[in-house]
């Protein structure tokens, strides 16, 4: 064997071993997180949301909104009532719910836009809520200065009070008041009997944010395959030279 052919032959060996030692590690490593927004986490922080975090999950809107926020271009808010604003509800609201109209009421709190506090300010009214039909489902904005206030119909002139979170993908602003929708207490008839509960809405798709570990991995693997080609035409031309 060629002693000058030889040593390029050793480096390759080793980039080679380097390069399936780092494939094998970077599904772990590389954290998918460039865009991922865990809102259940921005609201432990927060503090004061355990109610709203335990229907974000019953309903299951909490995976949907993390899916939506990373694949959404338009951004999201979200208006957070406190857990002293639910505690506030006449007993048994939430209980008298039908586990649609659960899904309704938290989709009501978030809107598929991203608004700053300003931007509030040029807002058209009716604003668009996940929940849809601004019909079915008011909710306007009024402002002056640096208050806001949202009027529902039912709950009007409800401050917006604190912004908790803010990204360029998202802003969390608390309420100290559960934003009721018209649809379904605009009734003046106390506490409706629930309705037939339908099955919650499917989960929202997963694995989106996977894709990118997958690729990173394909692409290593690319790499490696292409050193392992150079490999082999390098002991081939140092075995026959
Ligand atoms: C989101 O945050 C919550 C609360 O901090 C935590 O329990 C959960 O594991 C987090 N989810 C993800 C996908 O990181
Ligand atoms: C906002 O609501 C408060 C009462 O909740 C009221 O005093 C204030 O005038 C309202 N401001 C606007 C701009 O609607
Ligand atoms: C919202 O604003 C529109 C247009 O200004 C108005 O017609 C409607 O009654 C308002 N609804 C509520 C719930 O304030």
């Amino acid at each position: 064997m060629a002693k000058q052919l030889l040593s390029p032959f050793i480096f390759l060996v080793i980039f080679l071993l380097r390069c399936v030692t780092t494939s094998a590690q970077s599904p772990a490593q590389s954290p998918a997180s460039s865009v991922t927004t865990n809102i259940t986490g921005i609201l432990d922080r927060a503090g004061q949301f355990t109610t709203l975090m335990r229907l974000l999950k019953t309903t299951q809107e909490a995976d949907q909104i993390n899916t939506q926020i990373s694949n959404s271009n338009q951004g999201m808010t979200i208006f957070a009532p406190t857990d002293n604003a639910f505690n506030n509800l006449k007993a048994g609201t939430l209980n008298s719910l039908s586990d649609q109209q659960k899904v309704e009421l938290v989709q009501f709190h978030v809107l598929p836009n991203l608004y700053s506090t300003t931007q509030f300010q040029t807002a058209s009214n009716p604003l668009r809520t996940q929940a849809g039909d601004s019909t079915l489902f008011p909710m306007n904005v009024s402002s002056s200065g640096n208050q806001v206030n949202i009027s529902t119909g039912v709950d009007n002139n409800v401050p917006v009070a604190n912004t908790i979170y803010t990204d360029s993908h998202l802003a969390v602003y608390q309420v100290d008041q559960v934003l009721l929708p018209l649809s379904i207490f605009g009734s003046p008839a106390p506490a409706p009997a629930p309705a037939p509960s339908k099955d919650a809405p499917t989960a929202a798709p997963k694995g989106s944010s996977d894709s990118s570990v997958e690729a990173s991995g394909a692409a290593s693997l690319n790499l490696c395959a292409l050193a392992i080609l150079y490999c082999g035409v390098a002991a081939f031309m140092a075995i026959t030279l």
